[in-house]
């Protein structure tokens, strides 16, 4: 198709505002399904995403759309992930488009990701059309959310589009938006081959599938291709693009969006970010951007039965095909014998990771709490990077420790500011600014440690303002902290798993808690247990769990078997989730009993 009737557009929302229903509009409307292939929400195509309602894994459509200029254009569009975690990925989808739908909830108004996601495509140079969504809700304000978008983004909004993706109020309008205000891409045939790649999956009969938006050039099946960051070459085999579903297609031109597939096995070799080019004809560099993927999340995976070791280990290779965010490597614990130290993008990340585990490939698992990435700067003026706090070196070599800290941007309705500042100020955090985004809404800005975030903070924030707060946040630099290593000793022996890296001033307190708290997790057993907290070789805090006065069996005074089977059985199934640490049975919560202390 020629450049000029090509269209490539992202749509840019926060959580639930939408934009998966109006991407099942847009195609709706442009007949690219059928009412009866529509399945609600095509894009979202991963169950755990469906029941958690969030996109994880970006996709496109290539939509046809007749406009009113009687012309027919191509439409791409390029969905793209709405979480925190991903936003490089998001980075990634947003440089193959010229413009972006920003839709905003006309009931709720901007939120935290809203931003995020807008000051992503305006450093993209995108056009921005502002689309109201939810306007047949009794509650929606669209002209105060226009306001909002004009205060606080900058954007003209007279032109916005008010809709309901829902009802299908106001789809046509965007598409003739989309055709007249977005810019068609600059193209270029016969300039040397460059593509990005701005998301990956693997498919068990193609092999690896990059999405690519064509920049330069062209491609056509049976042409070998280089990838330019990692140096793989491969040969194309299929070239398409997805209306949802794949079709094959002759070429995909320069500004084009579309599928390639080749004799390529895994996702590590075909990064989102790179640049394809033609190896017998290679462009002089490669498209601005790219950057490896670095997980900033890390957390032990060990097998509850210790014989599920290989599964778990084939499991998450089979994973990692997919997701090359994924990293994972063994790791032994005394306590928890063999598994693996995992690294996650992010919290939501490494729960969508452990949640497949369990669920599609039915491991038990104990996980250990999750740690960020420490810089321990040594007396011998080493610096060795720290993601288990197991590993931490001795205090006495240790001349000081640095933590990452992140930029988190609060958006709150003001009679919430209070609570916000409280608990942030608790989490360490330091006050950056505070502005009015409307008569009722405040943005406030804190730099705090990651690892305080990844605790609890949003759930802390969510419940101090009643769900009103989101939240958004990103890495920013590496601060020197005052931490020390929190150990937790069960029977008078240090269990490694349960040891956690905390602030010297809320050691004491932590340990405290800590030992409380697995107090009343650890079942009692045939003999008594102290819990202690150490730092060093100091204890800080000592808590009992009493022996137990008789064994389950000794109600059964001999007799009936069946009612011994049952309680065994019992007992049994209440061990499953339980790991030995010693001789002590300790279950799955308390190795996370840490997550959730005030
Ligand atoms: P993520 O995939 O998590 O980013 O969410 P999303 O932005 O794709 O939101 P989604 O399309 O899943 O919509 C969230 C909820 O809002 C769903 O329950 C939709 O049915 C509902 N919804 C979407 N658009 C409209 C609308 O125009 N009117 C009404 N009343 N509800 C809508």
């Amino acid at each position: 198709m020629d450049a000029k009737h090509i269209r490539n557009f992202s749509i840019i929302a926060h959580i639930d505002h939408g934009k998966s229903t109006l991407a099942d509009r847009l195609i709706e409307y442009t007949g690219t399904l059928t009412e009866r292939e529509m399945e609600a929400q095509v894009l979202d195509n991963m169950d755990l995403e469906r029941e958690r309602g969030i996109t994880i894994k970006a996709q496109t459509v290539r939509l046809h759309y007749k406009a009113k200029d009687g012309e027919i254009y191509e439409l791409n569009l390029i969905d793209t992930p709405g979480h925190v975690d991903f936003n490089y990925e998001v980075s990634r989808s947003l440089a193959a488009c010229e413009g972006a739908l920003l839709v905003v909830d006309a009931t709720q108004g901007v939120e935290a990701q809203t931003l995020a996601n807008v000051y992503l495509a305006l450093e993209h140079d995108l056009e921005i059309i502002p689309v109201i969504n939810k306007i047949d809700l009794p509650s929606a304000e669209p002209e105060m959310v226009k306001q909002e978008i004009e205060d606080i983004i900058g954007l003209d909004t007279s032109d916005a589009v008010l809709a309901s993706a829902k009802t299908g109020i106001g789809i046509e309008d965007i598409l003739e938006q989309i055709v007249q205000k977005i810019p068609a891409p600059p193209a270029d045939n016969d300039k040397p081959l460059k593509a990005l790649i701005f998301d990956s999956y693997f498919d068990a009969y193609k092999g690896v599938i990059a999405h690519i938006r064509v920049v330069d050039g062209m491609i056509k099946p049976g042409m070998r291709l280089k990838m330019m960051a990692t140096g793989k070459e491969f040969e194309v085999t299929d070239i398409g693009c997805f209306r949802p579903a794949p079709v094959n297609i002759n070429m995909l031109e320069s500004g084009e969006v579309g599928f390639v597939a080749g004799s390529l096995k895994n996702v590590r070799d075909v990064r989102v970010g790179d640049t394809i080019t033609a190896a017998n004809n290679p462009a002089d560099e490669a498209l601005p951007g790219y950057r490896g993927v670095t997980p900033m999340v890390y957390c032990g995976l060990y097998p509850v039965d210790s014989s599920d070791y290989e599964n778990l280990k084939d499991a998450l290779e089979k994973l990692q095909l997919n997701d090359a965010a994924l990293t994972f490597e063994p790791e032994t614990s005394i306590a928890l014998g063999f598994g693996f130290r995992c690294g996650f993008l992010g919290l939501l990340h490494m729960d969508v990771i452990q949640e497949r585990l369990e669920r599609e490939y039915k491991l038990k698992l104990i996980t250990t709490a999750p740690s960020v990435i420490y810089h321990v700067y040594k007396t011998n003026k080493e610096m060795v990077k720290i993601d288990n706090p197991a590993s931490m070196p001795p205090p006495t070599e240790i001349e000081h420790i640095e933590e990452p800290y992140v930029k988190a941007t609060v958006i709150v309705p003001n009679d919430y500011v209070g609570p916000v500042m409280e608990i942030s100020q608790d989490k360490r955090g330091v006050f950056k600014t505070m502005d009015y985004l409307d008569v009722n809404r405040v943005m406030v800005v804190y730099h705090i440690p990651l690892s305080e975030i990844i605790y609890d903070y949003f759930d802390k924030l969510k419940s101090a303002t009643r769900g009103y707060a989101s939240l958004d946040y990103e890495l920013t630099d590496y601060q020197p902290s005052k931490l020390v290593k929190l150990d937790i000793l069960l029977n008078g022996e240090p269990v490694d798993a349960l040891s956690t890296i905390v602030h010297v001033d809320r050691a004491a307190s932590r340990g405290r808690q800590l030992a409380e708290k697995l107090k009343n997790i650890i079942p009692r057993q045939m003999f008594e247990i102290p819990i202690q907290a150490a730092v060093g070789n100091k204890i800080i805090a000592r808590e009992n769990v009493r022996a137990m006065r008789k064994d389950v069996l000794a109600k059964c005074y001999g007799g009936d078997i069946t009612r011994k089977r049952k309680l065994l059985e019992k007992q049994k199934e209440g061990k499953k989730r339980m790991k030995a640490v010693g001789s002590v049975e300790v279950p799955q919560e308390a190795f996370m009993a840490i997550l959730k202390i005030d």
